[in-house]
């Protein structure tokens, strides 16, 4: 491996590398992040290999196993350059095809392609999917064109270029200053200003001073840092030892959680390799700076990845936050200056420093700039890791990029931030993102979770189901999230199973505030939000679970009984068949009722009644209606099941 000694042998690799690449030489690269390898891209991965060996055309392609392509609701993806001919949800028996079609005789094949559903066109390149043409992919574009193990190709696309500048052309202030300048905030959480944070850790008089990457990412449904690690780890590392340069730090840490093998098998490599060229340890790229990055596998507790949990895990010690009297960028890991910053925020940073603080403000709003990279999951036609510019509204991030609510629904609210953030409803879609918009209507950022919910969704339920995660992750150390927490579960509980009473709404509301002024770290201040946001904006329906033990979404099991219809049952069998517990009652031409002493209310029987019949329906706060006389039951006219 070349050892680069200054900016102008880095530049001279780079032509280097870019002289032995052919842009019209054929380039399959193959998502291999995660969400793709689970839906078999390593599958995918052996046979294009094979494939192309068998046709002879091994000399002839580049094959690139990438990271997240993002659109995780379509894996495996590939796409093939340059044409960038786009193919979705690829089987192994699909490879001979596209290689003897596409490959060789740069035909497309029209059944892989992603079929518009407004228009029923089929769209051939990846830019041009409404999925990704709407989003303003800047800090995560890269994932899909480099393969993370390959330094080369990260440096093909002007990698290391911006420590190489801050290094030789920029002093330790000036860096801080066009951080500073680009208002980049944390991505993490609060939203806190970067460059503040390096000013204080940088001004403390400590010599020991320390940057830490927090990849922790316990929010449930949230992979951001996960695929960005994942899929192009130099820029995280690359970001990380610019900000030790502004700081003056020698030493890093990336806290990564365990359960994201790929994430640390990635940035383990790009660490050696770094290491290798010379972008890492001592005297980097000849500037006279010395810098080493280790990881650290964090053991799955979300509460570890508050900053100062986080820094106790890391000295070794039980994974607890403890009272900020004093930042940690002043008193953090060790007692010396710490900078923690989030995965996507460290890897804004080379953008920043090759670009310019004035470039990066261009993108955002006026308290929120650049993009945020946030996974829309939940009830939406296209999941997946999305990134859009700052203050582009939530309607045009659910409806334009994805694709709107599926199966006809109606959507009902946005969950933003995280297990501790906040539902948003309807009447707030056209809010635009931002830390500041977000927070006001009672949400947050957080991390950039984003998890749409449409009409079956219970709100009460939504709640309870954060708080009880919550409460399960509490640490424990201070009374206010311990205990309230815990009751704030049991009441919220009661509720949905139609055992609340008056005074609920106002005995939550209490402990909420109790929680939030009086909790040691911001699990605690935070974790009412699920509740607060919900009875602001649904209140109605936490008084229909308490005064008329009804649950309007219908969701709620122990306030829903399944009901079938007579009029519209036609006698199919299909629910009797399939129901686990036995409880449906009925024959070929005999009308079938459910059992209400059985029925495990699992809702097989609503799933599977066919929808031409849509015979059994859920029934909330009324009485189930009587079933009919047995001799009512047998069928006389002419079954739909037999037409
Ligand atoms: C309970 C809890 C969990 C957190 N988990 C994470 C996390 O997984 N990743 C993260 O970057 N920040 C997390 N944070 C926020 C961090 O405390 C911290 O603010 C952040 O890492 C700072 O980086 P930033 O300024 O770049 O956002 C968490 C905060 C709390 C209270």
């Amino acid at each position: 491996m070349p050892r680069i000694d200054s900016p102008a042998d880095l530049e001279k690799l780079r032509k280097s590398i870019l002289s032995q690449r052919d842009p019209d030489k054929p380039c399959i690269t193959l998502c291999s992040g995660s969400a793709c390898h689970a839906t078999g891209s390593g599958k995918v991965a052996e046979s294009i290999e094979e494939e192309v060996k068998k046709q002879g055309l091994r000399d002839e392609v580049d094959i690139r196993k990438t990271g997240c392509h993002g659109f995780c609701e379509r894996g495996p993806i590939i796409v093939i350059h340059p044409e960038e001919i786009c193919y979705f949800q690829i089987t192994p028996e699909d490879v001979p095809e596209i290689v003897s079609q596409t490959i060789k005789e740069k035909k497309v094949i029209e059944r892989l392609l992603y079929t518009d559903p407004d228009t029923n066109e089929k769209i051939i390149h990846e830019s041009e999917i409404p999925f990704y043409k709407n989003q303003k992919r800047l800090v995560f574009g890269s994932n899909g064109s480099i393969d993370p193990k390959s330094i080369d190709d990260y440096l093909a696309i002007g990698g290391y270029s911006a420590l190489a500048k801050a290094l030789s052309g920029m002093s330790a202030e000036q860096v801080l200053e066009e951080v500073k300048k680009s208002n980049l905030r944390g991505r993490g959480g609060g939203g806190f200003p970067a460059g503040r944070k390096w000013e204080g850790s940088r001004n403390a008089p400590e010599e020991t001073k320390y940057v830490i990457v927090n990849a922790d990412e316990g929010d449930p449904g949230a992979y951001m840092d996960r695929s960005l690690l994942e899929g192009n780890p130099h820029s995280i590392l690359e970001g990380c030892t610019i900000g030790a340069y502004a700081i003056g730090s020698h030493e890093g840490y990336i806290y990564v959680r365990q359960e994201y093998p790929l994430a640390v098998e990635n940035v383990n490599i790009a660490i050696k390799m770094a290491e290798e060229y010379g972008f890492l340890g001592k005297n980097i790229l000849g500037s006279g700076f010395d810098f080493t990055v280790r990881v650290h596998r964090g053991a799955g507790a979300f509460v570890c990845g508050e900053s100062t949990a986080l820094m106790t895990a890391l000295e070794g010690r039980v994974g607890e936050p403890r009272s900020k009297y004093i930042r940690s960028n002043i008193k953090g890991l060790w007692g010396m200056p710490s900078v923690l910053n989030n995965v996507e925020t460290w890897a804004n940073v080379p953008l920043i420093i090759n670009k310019g603080a004035d470039w990066f403000t261009q993108f955002g709003t006026d308290g929120s700039k650049g993009t945020k990279i946030f996974s829309l999951v939940g009830k939406i036609t296209n999941t997946g890791l999305v990134e859009v510019p700052m203050g582009m509204s939530l309607k045009d991030i659910i409806y334009k990029i994805g694709g709107g609510i599926p199966g006809g629904k109606k959507f009902k609210a946005v969950q933003t931030g995280g297990p501790s953030g906040g539902c948003i409803p309807d009447e707030l879609l056209d809010l635009e993102v931002g830390f500041d918009e977000l927070t006001k209507a009672g949400s947050m950022m957080g991390s950039g979770g984003m998890i749409v919910m449409d009409e079956d969704t219970c709100m009460v339920d939504v709640a309870r189901y954060f708080i009880d995660f919550l409460t399960d992750e509490s640490c424990g150390k201070c009374v206010p999230c311990r205990e309230g927490l815990g009751q704030m579960r049991k009441i919220l509980t009661k509720i949905t199973e139609g055992k609340g009473k008056e005074g609920d709404i106002k005995l939550l509301e209490e402990l909420s505030e109790v929680a939030k002024e009086a909790s040691l770290c911001a699990l605690g201040t935070s974790a009412p939000n699920p509740f607060l946001s919900t009875v602001r904006y649904f209140r109605d329906e936490y008084e229909a679970h308490i005064q008329e033990k009804r649950c309007p979404a219908l969701s709620c099991k122990e306030l829903i009984t399944f009901h079938i219809d007579p009029a519209k049952c036609q006698a199919c069998m299909i629910c009797k068949k399939k129901c686990p517990a036995e409880a449906v009652d009925g024959g070929k031409k005999k009308i079938h009722v459910i059992d209400q002493e059985k029925c495990t209310k699992c809702g097989t029987c609503f799933e599977v009644c066919p929808s031409r019949f849509s015979a059994v329906t859920k029934i909330s706060g009324e009485p189930v209606p009587s079933p009919i006389p047995e001799e009512e039951r047998i069928i006389t006219r002419k079954s739909k099941a037999n037409e």
